[in-house]
């Protein structure tokens, strides 16, 4: 079923970071991972739904073994995922105790859901916790996060494509934009 959409939605009009900018960086992030995890097969949480695309072009830039898994989430009570107040909608597939866990986020704002989701990973006692992100939009944080493996940082703008949406579209383009208002 097609999903009901704005009427006008804003359309992405501003390349901010292109697809040849994008592919550079996973593939020499992809080479830090070869490097950092060699024979240590961790497993790849993404975070769904906007670091789909990200986790699909990394476990190819890497030519270790990896694993791969997701995880989704949702608010509770209306909050915004910003509210670090969430909900596992779907949890992983596989137990990672005594596995290195690599968690994938599309981005990283405010730090909350990231926070919530490294402190749930913990209590399952996996060997280690690395955060990467594509996208850093550090002037938002309230929370502190370290991020071990990191695309780009960006400035306080609301970007799309490459994975994220603005209601549910423009998750397929193969950039990251900026909005222009409609
Ligand atoms: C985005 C992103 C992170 C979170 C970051 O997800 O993927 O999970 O927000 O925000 P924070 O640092 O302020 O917590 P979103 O809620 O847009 O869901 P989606 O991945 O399904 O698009």
């Amino acid at each position: 079923m097609v999903s009901s959409r704005p009427a006008e939605p804003p359309r992405p009009t501003r390349v901010l970071i292109s697809e040849a900018e994008i592919r550079a960086r996973v593939e020499e992030i992809g080479q830090d991972l070869a490097r950092d995890y060699a024979n240590e097969n961790p497993v790849m949480v993404g975070v769904l739904k906007g670091a789909l695309v990200f986790v699909a072009d990394l476990i190819r830039a890497t030519t270790i073994d990896v694993t791969m898994d997701f995880m989704a989430l949702s608010s509770y009570g209306g909050e915004t995922r910003s509210s670090g107040v969430v909900k596992v909608t779907s949890d992983l597939s596989l137990p990672i105790e005594d596995r290195h866990v690599l968690l994938v986020e599309d981005i990283i704002d405010t730090g909350r859901t990231v926070s919530y989701l490294k402190r749930n990973l913990e209590t399952r006692h996996p060997k280690s916790v690395r955060l990467c992100s594509l996208l850093d939009k550090i002037e938002r944080r309230e929370v502190e996060v370290e991020i071990d493996y990191l695309g780009f940082t960006i400035p306080n703008v609301f970007v799309v494509g490459y994975g994220l949406d603005y209601a549910g579209l423009y998750r397929n383009l193969p950039y990251i934009a900026t909005l222009e208002p409609s």
